[in-house]
């Protein structure tokens, strides 16, 4: 089901057969170093996408957006398996979304997590109508910080040891967008970078 490509990345939603890649990904130390959860074993990854990956199939069946949208990233060039990023409903407030993002290691530092943040919002505000997008990050994850402020993202606060992790307590920078933040040139541009959602059947 490709959603969209992009000069250097595609980005479909997640099926069954994506789970092994991004259970090797979320296996990693270095990848979680700064995230509240892992590194996983594959079960415990499995056991978390695959009823998204449902909710995904269901929706795309019966014609509308997934509830809880998840997308492979590949590098377009070459297909490889590059991360995943997702937006999360916040509950009882219809058109908000917590964003998130993982670039497995070999691609850090090429541009794609600022790239499939952009991806995000567009997906956010463009597909979805969203209104506000929620960011978070432990304190500590510079280049997490770096890719939210570059797609707009502003700074709203900190909560004090939120979460303990990996025998430490680690704070929780907030980060928020509004579609009000955005020029509707921002987001006309974004439309036309990322294009519309594809399905199978569509695909040429
Ligand atoms: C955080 C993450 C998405 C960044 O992805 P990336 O593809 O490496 O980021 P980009 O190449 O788009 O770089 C974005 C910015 O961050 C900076 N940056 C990247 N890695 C950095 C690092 N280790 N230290 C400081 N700055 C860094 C880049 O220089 C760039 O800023 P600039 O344009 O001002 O120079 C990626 O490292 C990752 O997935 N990490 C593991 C999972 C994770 O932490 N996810 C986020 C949870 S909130």
């Amino acid at each position: 089901m490709v959603i969209t490509m992009t000069t250097g990345l595609t980005f479909t939603y997640l099926t069954r057969d994506d789970v092994p890649a991004v259970a090797g990904m979320l296996a990693k130390e270095s990848v979680c170093e700064w995230m509240f959860f892992g590194p996983n074993t594959p079960e415990t990854t499995e056991g978390y996408f695959l009823p998204l990956v449902e909710g995904i199939e269901v929706a795309l069946t019966e014609g509308r957006n997934p509830e809880c949208p998840v997308f492979t990233i590949r590098e377009k060039e070459t297909g490889a398996f590059v991360g995943q990023c997702a937006l999360l409903p916040v509950e009882f407030s219809p058109g908000a979304y917590l964003i998130g993002y993982q670039i497995d290691e070999p691609f850090w530092g090429k541009g794609y997590g600022t790239e499939a943040c952009e991806f995000l919002v567009h997906a956010g505000f463009n597909l979805l109508g969203g209104y506000r997008l929620n960011g978070d990050c432990a304190e500590g994850n510079v280049a997490s910080v770096r890719v939210m402020e570059k797609c707009g993202f502003v700074e709203e606060g900190r909560q004090r040891k939120y979460w303990h992790a990996r025998g430490g307590y680690h704070d929780r920078l907030l980060f928020g967008l509004l579609r009000e933040d955005l020029t509707k040139g921002r987001l006309a541009a974004l439309g036309e970078r990322f294009g519309e959602p594809q399905r199978d059947d569509q695909r040429t």
